[in-house]
């Protein structure tokens, strides 16, 4: 959509300052809701989610179930209810799979429930090559055969027949390989054991829900998950309603923001046990900070300088280790503490090229190799144009603009749309000079 393109933020920075005071709200985790929407697809009556945030990435999510058949009603209070029973179709929509990775996960339980379902390589972020080979082998171990044609997957079964329970290694820990197998696995038939299993807690979350449904899957949030199938019945969600548990990686960015520019800032709505490793290193750099039953808060009281803040070493590692989709903001903060640190992205080789664009800001930061870099700070950031090359890195740029001298415009909108839902609102709340441009 042109709009879409064109839209911009202007940010004005605070120059090193730290003023920003309040409480900045968390929303429901973005890579929580799609997984649960796909598993909407296990039940044969309405599966109903509350605290879904008003984001890009839901309402394409959304549109792929209705396109397969589903229907879908908004209720209040960010509450949404799929009935996916008139579900005639398995063929993913290609413009909307192609625009995000999450799509993906619909695949396991489309082929659990349907015996087939078709879809493009998955698009999203340019963060890396993401391959799909571990849910291919894994649907191949798991009885279905896999047809490729103009870029077209097919995976289905023999008529009549089932998807069968199996054991899969997998070779790369992957998070949404993780749940599209563990969500196939619930209505298989026999036993699915998952082995090297992600064990991110979004994974936990939603098999406790599926659990109280009538699932039965062990290990969920461990490294082996093990799924004794159905064959073939769906769940019944009987009127329960799914909360979308609060998103970790906004938690953690805005605990980065706060750190670099916060006064008194609380962040609420959130689950400090989620960005434990986030906390311990900012604590161990120098930052005070509390916690409260679901909130996290920084209090300088006007005494905290950046340059005061100690350098140390980031090494990217699947949950609990620190997050990769909070690599790009640590770095931001990397530039402003005192000292040499190492950041060792050991997820994706792709991840981080948007360190050039903090570099034309001033930034101190050498790259040794696509996955090692090396930032030097403290340094002052002036404000210029930017264009994150993925969501996360956008948020970054968010946060280097505003501790930038001066004004900076950044661009690339729609990634930020995909996972922060109305973040220029939020930020302005706790007093950040930010404004949304459409052109
Ligand atoms: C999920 O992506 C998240 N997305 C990503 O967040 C996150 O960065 C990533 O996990 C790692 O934590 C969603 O949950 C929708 P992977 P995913 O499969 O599942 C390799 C964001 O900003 N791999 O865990 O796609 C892969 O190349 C997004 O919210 C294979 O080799 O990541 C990577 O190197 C960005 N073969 C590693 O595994 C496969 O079949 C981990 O990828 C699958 C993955």
């Amino acid at each position: 959509m042109k709009t879409e393109n064109t839209t911009k933020f202007i940010i004005k920075g605070l120059g090193g300052k730290k003023t920003l005071n309040g409480k900045i709200e968390v929303s429901g985790a973005k890579n929580a809701v799609l997984p649960a929407l796909a598993s909407s697809i296990l039940f044969k009556d309405k599966f109903c989610i509350s605290n879904v945030p008003d984001i890009k990435d839901v309402e394409n999510i959304n549109i792929l179930l209705e396109r397969l058949g589903a229907s879908i009603e908004k209720k209040q209070g960010k509450k949404y209810c799929i009935d996916t029973n008139n579900i005639k179709l398995t063929n993913l929509d290609t413009e909307i799979s192609k625009k995000m990775r999450g799509s993906i996960v619909l695949a396991g339980p489309t082929l659990a429930r349907f015996g087939k379902v078709s879809f493009p390589y998955p698009g999203g972020c340019v963060i890396g090559t993401r391959p799909i080979d571990a849910f291919l082998n894994g649907f191949k171990k798991m009885g279905a055969r896999v047809k490729i044609e103009k870029d077209i997957y097919t995976v289905s079964v023999s008529k009549g027949k089932k998807l069968k329970g199996a054991n899969v290694f997998f070779d790369r820990v992957t998070v949404t390989g993780t749940e599209t197998l563990m969500l196939a696995g619930v209505v298989a038939e026999g036993k699915t054991i998952l082995k090297n299993s992600a064990m991110e807690p979004e994974i936990k979350d939603i098999a406790d829900f599926l659990n109280s449904c009538g699932a039965k899957i062990k290990g969920a949030g461990t490294s082996t998950i093990e799924i004794t199938g159905t064959g073939g019945k769906l769940l019944s969600a009987k009127n329960k309603i799914y909360k979308t548990m609060p998103d970790r990686i906004e938690a953690g960015s805005f605990l980065i923001l706060g750190a670099l520019t916060g006064d008194n800032l609380e962040i609420i709505n959130c689950n400090p046990e989620h960005i434990r490793i986030l906390i311990n290193i900012l604590k161990k750099s120098g930052v005070p900070i509390k916690e409260g039953k679901n909130k996290i808060i920084i209090e300088g009281n006007g005494k905290l300088k950046n340059k005061n803040f100690k350098c140390v070493d980031i090494i990217t590692h699947e949950y609990p280790g620190f997050p990769t989709d909070l690599q790009s903001p640590m770095v931001v903060y990397l530039t402003q503490v005192n000292g040499q640190s190492l950041v060792f992205e050991t997820i994706f080789e792709g991840r981080l090229n948007y360190t050039n664009e903090l570099i034309e800001m001033g930034a101190d930061i050498i790259m040794w190799d696509p996955h090692r870099i090396m930032v030097k700070g403290p340094t002052q950031l002036k404000g210029r144009e930017l264009s994150g090359p993925d969501l996360r890195a956008e948020f970054a740029f968010f946060i280097s603009a505003i501790i930038a001298k001066g004004e900076s415009v950044i661009n690339n909108v729609r990634y930020i749309d995909r996972g922060y839902e109305q973040i220029e609102k939020r930020l302005k709340n706790i007093g950040v000079d930010i404004v949304r441009i459409k052109n």
